[in-house]
């Protein structure tokens, strides 16, 4: 772990203490792109997350991100249909629209709006050198690469800042983009005026899942298990899942990936520990422990999927809960704007 890692998972767990203590202190903004379904790396990654936050009495922001979409890619399709899909997947794991604002980028243009002056805060060679950036550059499948892909982490500091969010439950790959929004706080501050706060990242402590072919669980390769996938397909997803030629089960990460992600699979449904769980699977062998992953993840998908049908029936209601979350992120980012306007001696 390098040493920023290791400062950011020392600073969130000072983070959960004083959230436990004064929930009402901070505000939460997290967000997705709406580019597929979400799968269980995202449930057990960061999405109960989200929900537990609420529970405890933070007030959160759930952005989905329709213009991030745009980044490697160069039409963001079946738009509407990944947009529903995200709304249908938040109600069912629980996300309360009357305590939690869904909203979309495109809809808030007072949020979007806050780029131009951040972006006259970081230098072009501070964009260049962000690796989460790099990384998706090599990954793209662009033959150009856009302005947005350097620039999308200041929109990023915008969808954070707009709401004064100071708490930012994310991945380990998205520390850079945090950094940028404290740089652009701090900057903004320090030239115009105290607006905003300093975010912190709040690391999940749920280890990483890896997708069905024991490489890294991501909605475009065709590895991971949807959240609203019914239970023969995943039957059917975790049959074919890469285990291999060692008979006994064991849970060890470093030497059986594939094994040992399924083994986690079943302790994160089961909330048991993975050590456990393989040795009681032990000698049943792979065939076992698929066995046991299956009703694992069924049961404890049940509920959730169960849910996400009934909302299904009222596509009405979830488009409301979306439209109702806009109003709400509009009024909060015009407020911000006005404070912005103000400090840097704009008029309207
Ligand atoms: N970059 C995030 C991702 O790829 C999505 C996102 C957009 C986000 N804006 C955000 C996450 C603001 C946290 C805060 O998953």
């Amino acid at each position: 772990m390098d040493r920023s890692v290791g400062a950011a998972v020392r600073r969130s767990a000072e983070l959960e203490r004083q959230l436990a203590r004064d929930p009402g202190r901070f505000r939460v903004l997290t967000g997705d792109r709406p580019t597929g379904a979400l799968h269980l790396g995202h449930y057990f990654g960061t999405l109960q997350n989200r929900v537990r936050l609420q529970d405890l009495g933070v007030e959160v922001f759930v952005l989905i991100a329709d213009y991030q979409v745009l980044t490697d890619r160069d039409v963001a399709e079946r738009l509407t249909e990944h947009v529903e899909g995200l709304l249908l997947d938040y109600l069912a794991i629980g996300v309360d629209p009357a305590r939690s604002t869904v909203f979309n980028h495109s809809a808030v243009p007072a949020l979007n709006q806050l780029l131009l002056p951040f972006l006259s805060l970081v230098s072009v060679a501070e964009l260049g050198r962000n690796p989460t950036v790099k990384d998706e550059i090599a990954h793209s499948r662009q033959s150009a690469v856009s302005g947005l892909m350097y620039t999308y982490p200041v929109h990023q500091a915008a969808d954070i800042l707009f709401c004064k969010g100071d708490v930012v439950p994310v991945g380990q790959d998205q520390l850079p983009h945090l950094e940028i929004t404290r740089t652009i706080a701090r900057r903004f501050n320090e030239r115009y005026g105290a607006v905003f706060p300093e975010p912190d990242a709040l690391l999940s402590a749920a280890p990483l899942l890896l997708g069905t072919d024991a490489t890294k669980m991501s909605k475009s390769r065709g590895n991971s298990i949807a959240l609203g996938a019914d239970a023969d397909e995943t039957a059917r997803l975790i049959r074919r899942a890469t285990t291999d030629a060692d008979r006994y089960i064991t849970y060890d990460p470093e030497s059986r990936p594939g094994v040992s992600s399924l083994v986690l699979l079943a302790a994160l449904c089961l909330d048991r520990d993975p050590y456990e769980v393989a040795e009681e699977i032990g000698a049943a062998g792979a065939a076992g422990l698929k066995r046991t992953v299956t009703e694992a993840v069924n049961a404890r998908m049940a509920p959730i999927r169960a849910r996400r049908a009934e909302y299904a029936q009222d596509m009405g209601y979830v488009r409301e809960v979306l439209r109702a979350g806009n109003e709400r992120a509009n009024a909060v980012a015009e407020a911000t704007l006005d404070e912005v306007r103000e400090a840097m001696g704009t008029t309207r």
